[in-house]
């Protein structure tokens, strides 16, 4: 596979994606969207992966958000498909069957961090910057962002936010709920890899089926939602790797999970 906006990795399980345009802060185009579409494919369909990380390249950025560049002169119809491109990248990784972590090395901006909230997990260096910016060039969030945040903080916190287009820093974002974890710079890389290696060596189906229940139950009533999770447990329970991972409880081992 030959990419040229985007480094795309394969190591111990993990695929990375990072975004490779530092030039322009990692800003999302249409062609870097089409490019990490056909990494996600990749990853999807290799069984060797068991998690994705989705990161920038440079000090400075994850992503300052969809290309404003190409925005020049942009139409209703334009958008209209601006909007759904981005929201495309978002339903990819939200359905991936494996966990995705967003690993936010710098400012994730706008579209940036809309496409950031869709993944599973958000780890930040202590020096990241985040924000809904769109009202500062006279627009709104067209990634889910109005949606996808007010999820994670609640109604207010998200209008103060995207009213306000305020950049906030790792920390706050933190508090608030929007990132999972705040890493000092000097240990951010390897903080990210051994969370996803420890999210790897889990049984992959019970991984699967959990982020399933878990991003398709925020829609539902929680009586079908429940009902949901029960048929989900079923499943999980017939699978070898149940089986042992009681064994390996029992003979006081670690696991050896094959996604069966
Ligand atoms: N699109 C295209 N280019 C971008 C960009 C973006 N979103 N963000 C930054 N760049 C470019 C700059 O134009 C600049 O390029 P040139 O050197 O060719 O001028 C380069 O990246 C470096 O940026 P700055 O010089 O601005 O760097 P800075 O350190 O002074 O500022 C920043 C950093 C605060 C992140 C600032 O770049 C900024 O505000 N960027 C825009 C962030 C933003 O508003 N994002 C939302 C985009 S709209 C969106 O995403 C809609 C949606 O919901 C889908």
């Amino acid at each position: 596979m030959e990419f040229k906006l985007i480094i795309y990795e394969k190591n111990e399980g993990i695929a990375t994606i990072t975004l490779n345009r530092p030039e322009a802060l990692n800003a999302f185009s249409k062609e870097v969207v089409s490019e990490v579409l056909q990494a996600v494919e990749d990853a999807r369909t290799d069984e060797n992966i068991r998690v994705v990380i989705l990161t920038g390249s440079g000090e400075k950025a994850f992503s300052a958000g969809a290309d404003i560049k190409a925005m020049i002169g942009m139409n209703a119809l334009k958008a209209r498909e601006l909007s759904l491109m981005g929201e495309k990248l978002c339903v990819a990784f939200g359905n991936l069957e494996k966990p995705v972590i967003a690993a936010l090395n710098g400012y994730a901006l706008g579209g940036g961090l809309e496409i950031a909230m869709s993944c599973d997990i958000r780890i930040a260096t202590e020096n990241a910057k985040m924000g809904q910016t769109e009202v500062n060039i006279g627009l709104i969030p067209g990634w889910g962002g109005t949606q996808r945040l007010t999820r994670l903080v609640g109604p207010a916190k998200a209008k103060e936010l995207v009213f306000s287009g305020r950049i906030i820093d790792a920390k706050t974002a933190e508090q608030l709920g929007i990132v999972n974890m705040v890493v000092p710079a000097d240990k951010f890389k390897e903080t990210v890899r051994q969370f996803a290696l420890d999210l790897a060596a889990k049984a992959p189906v019970a991984v699967k089926v959990a982020k399933a229940l878990i991003n398709k139950g925020a829609d539902m009533s929680l009586d079908s939602a429940l009902e949901l999770e029960r048929e989900g447990f079923g499943v999980v329970a017939s699978t070898e790797d149940l089986q042992e991972g009681v064994r390996a409880f029992t003979e006081k081992r670690k696991p050896a999970f094959r996604g069966k």
